[in-house]
Parts: C-alpha cells; structure tokens; sequence
C-alpha cells in the first residue's frame, strides 16, 4: 500500500503501511462507531483498513493495559496519568478511541524494551487519542493524546506519530470542530496548532488542576495538516491574523492571565500560529494573533 509521499518525514507509518505491519486502530464500543467514518475531510493519507477492537470484550483487555501502560508513562511525571474509571467512564463509554498500533511481531528491540509486549497479541499499540463529543453542535473535545515517542530517546522517535494519531482520529470521527487544552509550554502545542487555526478559550484556567492550561478551539481544515510536514507558510493564517501586539510568556503567568482577561471581555478572538510555534523552543514566548478585520 504506496502512502502520499507528503508524509516521508514519518517513514515508520509509510514503510509500515507498506509491509501491513502498521495500521490505526479504533478501539470504540459497538454503539459508539463512526457512521460514514472519514467523509467529512479531503484526506488520502489513512487508506488501509483500520484494526477494530470492543474495549467491552474481556479478549481486549491487555490491549487496554497495553494504552494504559503508555499513558501511564507520558502523563505520569506530569502527574497527570489516567484513573482508569476516567478511561472507562470519560473514553470508553461516551467517547472515541484510536490511534495507532504494530504488529507484535516487528516490534524492533528499542520499543519492545520501553514497552509492555505480549507476544500472543496481534497488535500492540504505539499511541493513543480519545475524543468525546460535547453539547456544543459538531464540537468534540480532544481528551487525549500521546505517544510512546516520548518514552524513546529522540534520536529513535517515530517522527509524527502523535500528529498523525490525532489526524486519524479526527479524519476517522468526521470532527467539524475540536475543543482542547493543554499546558503553556508542552510540546503538544507543536501539534495542536495544526489541525486548524487555533482560537484561545482560555489562556488561564485555575479551574484545571493545572492553572497555566490553555483550552483551544480548531475548526479543522485538512490543508493546515500538510504544513506540519511542508512547513510552507501557511498564507490564509496570513491573510486572516495579524500579530495582537502582545505574547504569552510561558514562564510567567502574569501574561496568560492578562490575556485571559481580554479573551473573557470579548476582545478577542486571539489565535496561535503554528509557525510561530514551530520556530520557537517550548520555554520561548509565543505571540498572540488576532483578526485583521473588527
Ligand atoms: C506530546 C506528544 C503527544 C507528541 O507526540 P510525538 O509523537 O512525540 O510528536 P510528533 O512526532 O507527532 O511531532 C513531532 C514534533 O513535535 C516536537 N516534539 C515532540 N516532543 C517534543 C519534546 N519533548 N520537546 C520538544 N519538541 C517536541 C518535535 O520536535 C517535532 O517538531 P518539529 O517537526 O518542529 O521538530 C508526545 O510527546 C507525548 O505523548 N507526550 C506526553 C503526553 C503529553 O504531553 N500529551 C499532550 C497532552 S495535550
């Protein structure tokens, strides 16, 4: 299977696509499968035939842990690592699961010895994404993201998993609009900022056990995807945002504050860039946009 040679940058998904030793997975209860999955956005670059799995049947479980091993992992020095009845009853139950996995099999010694492995299983997985829909018409919001990227050294990360995980997903669930949060300052914003143009709900929220988290909103476009791996400019960002004259210090948390206030009277809307983002190391302060018209 010959994948958009856009995506050579992350060559474990073209290489394993081609050998079918790679595939997504949607690991999603029976009544919570996608109807007409991957109809709403233009995209080529999940063209096999994903894994699925019941979370509900007992024969899934070690392919729970398994998610549970790798999260676990990420989130734990954040101390921000899932409970398991917030998987069962936040994901499993009204919500969707997906991300990637390989076949047990090819798994090279480097992941096998930073993750738990079964050999009687299948398919073990390599990151995770859940999704869980909200009341707000077409809004999902992204609960979830990781990657065993960020328990391998870096010089033998699998370059877009975590990006692509959360691509298939929302390609997957047909996602109109998706709702997020993350921290100032983490990695993920590399990611986020690419699946649309990032509008900032909150730049403070002490009603997070992480105060310095920002909550975002994309209304997702398949062509600001391709840019993480083109890195050409992104003109319609452009055209639509100028700089608002004022940035977020991730350091200091008088200015996610200040922002936060002028987000919550209205004068916004601000946004993030992506280029900004990849330019910048994660501790940089990063500029605030905002539209060029009103
Ligand atoms: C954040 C996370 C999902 C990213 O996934 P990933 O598979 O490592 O990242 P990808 O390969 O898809 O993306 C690569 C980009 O992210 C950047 N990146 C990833 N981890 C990074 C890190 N620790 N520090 C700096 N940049 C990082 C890479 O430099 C690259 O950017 P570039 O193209 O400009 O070089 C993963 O590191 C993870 O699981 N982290 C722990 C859990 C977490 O924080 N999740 C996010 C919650 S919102």
């Amino acid at each position: 299977m010959i994948i958009n040679p856009l995506l050579k940058k992350a060559d474990w998904y073209t290489k394993g696509a081609a050998s079918g030793d790679i595939r997504p997975y949607v690991f999603v209860r029976p009544e919570n499968k996608i109807q007409n999955p991957g109809s709403r956005h233009h995209s080529d670059w999940f063209p096999m035939e994903p894994i699925y799995l019941n979370p509900l049947e007992i024969e899934n479980l070690e392919f729970a842990e398994q998610i549970y091993y790798i999260e676990g992992r990420a989130f734990g020095p954040a101390n921000m690592a899932m409970p398991r009845w917030v998987f069962y009853d936040c994901a499993i139950i009204p919500g969707f699961v997906a991300g990637f996995a390989m076949r047990t099999s090819a798994l090279p010694a480097n992941i096998r010895q930073v993750m738990r492995v079964k050999d009687s299983q299948e398919w073990t997985p390599l990151s995770l994404f859940i999704i869980i829909p909200t009341m707000a018409k077409g809004q999902w919001a992204a609960h979830n993201l990781c990657a065993i990227n960020s328990l391998l050294p870096e010089n033998e990360r699998l370059y877009g998993l975590g990006f692509l995980s959360k691509a298939f997903g929302l390609w997957y669930a047909n996602v109109e609009s998706c709702i997020g949060f993350t921290q100032w300052g983490s990695p993920a914003l590399k990611l986020h900022t690419h699946y649309g143009h990032m509008q900032i709900v909150t730049a403070y929220t002490p009603v997070h056990s992480h105060a310095n988290t920002v909550t975002y909103r994309v209304e997702v476009e398949t062509p600001v995807w391709e840019k993480f791996f083109t890195r050409q400019p992104d003109l319609q960002f452009l055209e639509k945002y100028r700089p608002a004259g004022f940035e977020v210090d991730p350091k200091d948390e008088k200015t996610m504050i200040a922002l936060h206030k002028m987000v919550q009277n209205h004068q916004g809307p601000f946004y993030l860039s992506a280029a900004d983002i990849a330019s910048k190391k994660l501790t940089d302060p990063l500029v605030v946009y905002q539209s060029k018209i009103g």
